[in-house]
């Protein structure tokens, strides 16, 4: 051993900025051709080890990203931060430099941004951001391979997310100006996306075609939007504001009046878990313009491709 562990040369996805348009367009074929023959892949992470952290809950993205690796021939390690050192005071940068000598990517679900950071420092093989208080990156290539599927295309989509500017609203509001969509984010006063994302999901709004705007009246952001897409009123770490939250967000909901507000052949999208009859009713979740379980679905196939990419394995 030379004792040398960085920098970091592995190419990381720890927010959707960190792929271009093209990129993103690619990885979003690739996605769809490994949904059309998942047998093509099957054996493509063969010998590899992918280590999974989750500082947080997840049905979704654990699970996914388990079957993304186990059926492309990778062996999955799904780890809390209780069950590791981390738990007992062990720094994410210790841990990035440990891991990278037994597995070949990892996946973190965590907080602040920074440790996302902090493990990409010292980590030599590829990090995923599997959600963080800031962006939900692999959550949004979901997104996107949904709409593009239901709509053939992205540029030119009015996409009007309705709630919270969350870290949702801002990997959405990054990856829709990047495809080139008009983006537009209705939130309660006070509540909106951060300035640095809207003035950076702008710019690139510029040489894409694209465009961002962030309102505070949903019934504006809903009209004759082709796309609704809304998330929890207060996520993993604001349990308790959910209260003067569920006061706040009232009209921030998307129910038949919002669709009916959208085209008449307006799809409804929610990256769940979905608090029914809060940010989206019964009626519209399960509703003919929900497409709801496709964009489930879609967590899978787009994280096969995004490890195969970030793994050079496609
Ligand atoms: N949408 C999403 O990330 O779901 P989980 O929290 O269940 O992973």
């Amino acid at each position: 051993m030379s004792g040398y562990d960085g920098p970091a040369m592995a190419r990381h996805f720890l927010s959707v900025d960190d792929l271009d348009t093209p990129e993103l367009s690619t990885l979003l074929d690739r996605s769809a051709a490994v949904k059309a023959s998942p047998r093509d892949v099957a054996d493509r992470l063969a010998g590899t080890a992918v280590a999974m952290i989750f500082e947080k809950p997840s049905t979704r993205t654990r699970v996914s990203f388990e079957v993304a690796i186990s059926s492309t021939g990778g062996h999955p390690l799904a780890l809390s931060s209780a069950e590791l050192q981390l738990g007992r005071g062990e720094t994410i940068e210790d841990t990035g430099r440990v891991l990278s000598r037994y597995v070949d990517a990892i996946v973190l679900r965590t907080f602040g941004q920074d440790r996302l950071e902090g493990l990409a420092r010292t980590a030599t093989v590829p990090i995923v951001n599997a959600l963080s208080d800031l962006e939900h990156p692999c959550q949004c290539l979901a997104d996107l391979l949904t709409i593009r599927e239901h709509k053939g295309n992205l540029a030119g989509l009015v996409f009007a997310y309705v709630g919270d500017g969350n870290n949702v609203a801002h990997s959405l509001l990054l990856g829709g100006a990047k495809m080139g969509m008009a983006v537009r984010v209705a939130t309660p006063p006070g509540y909106e996306p951060i300035p640095q994302v809207v003035e950076r999901a702008a710019e690139i709004g510029r040489t894409t075609g694209g465009s961002v705007e962030v309102l505070h009246d949903p019934a504006t952001a809903c009209s004759g939007a082709d796309v609704l897409y809304t998330d929890v009123w207060a996520s993993m770490g604001q349990e308790a504001e959910t209260a003067e939250r569920a006061r706040v967000f009232g009209p921030y909901r998307i129910d038949q009046a919002a669709v009916d507000l959208a085209k008449p052949d307006c799809i409804v999208l929610h990256c769940l878990p979905a608090h029914r009859g809060q940010e989206i009713t019964d009626e519209v979740i399960d509703g003919p313009h929900s497409v709801v379980w496709d964009q489930a679905e879609n967590r899978l196939h787009t994280q096969k491709a995004l490890l195969l990419w970030l793994m050079d394995r496609d």
